[in-house]
């Protein structure tokens, strides 16, 4: 099966009017937009997302920064497109993440209680086949 990964454009990303950018900066790339739409998390949603975080001391920031506007969400594919958009995304950090990735050129610090970094991606195939069945549920 193609392989496929689990994207977000987060709310700051949304908010900030950069979901075209990320876009741009992904089909550029060469990966496939299979499915695309813009929607509203919900607290049970972002349970699962972020099962992992549960308990971290970002984490109750993180679910508010995530249900503060809607979010694009989008399933890409293409042969090693988890890895390719991580490397496209750069590092959690956008002060640290370098220039040329989506969140070393278009993030900054806020001084929020979390990271606002434009966008998620799936880390492996265990976790984009979990995330899209939350997003994008059959
Ligand atoms: P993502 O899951 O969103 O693709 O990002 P990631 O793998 O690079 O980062 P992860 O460790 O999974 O953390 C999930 C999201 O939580 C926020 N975060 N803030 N110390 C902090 O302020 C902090 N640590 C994590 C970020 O929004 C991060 O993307
Ligand atoms: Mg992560």
């Amino acid at each position: 099966m193609t392989m496929q990964t689990l994207v977000l454009v987060k709310p700051d990303g949304v908010r900030r009017g950069l979901t075209g950018e990320v876009i741009r900066r992904i089909e550029a790339k060469g990966y496939t937009l299979a499915q695309l739409k813009k929607l509203t998390a919900t607290r049970e949603m972002l349970a699962e997302h972020y099962a992992e975080h549960e308990g971290k001391p970002f984490y109750e920031p993180l679910v508010e920064f995530m249900l503060s506007g809607p979010v694009v969400a989008m399933v890409l594919e293409g042969e090693r497109c988890i890895e390719g958009f991580r490397s496209l995304a750069g590092a959690t950090d956008p002060t640290a993440a370098a220039p040329g990735t989506i969140r070393g050129d278009l993030g900054r610090d806020w001084g929020a209680k979390v990271q606002e970094n434009i966008v998620h991606g799936s880390d492996s195939p265990e976790s984009a086949a979990r995330e899209i069945g939350i997003w994008f549920p059959a």
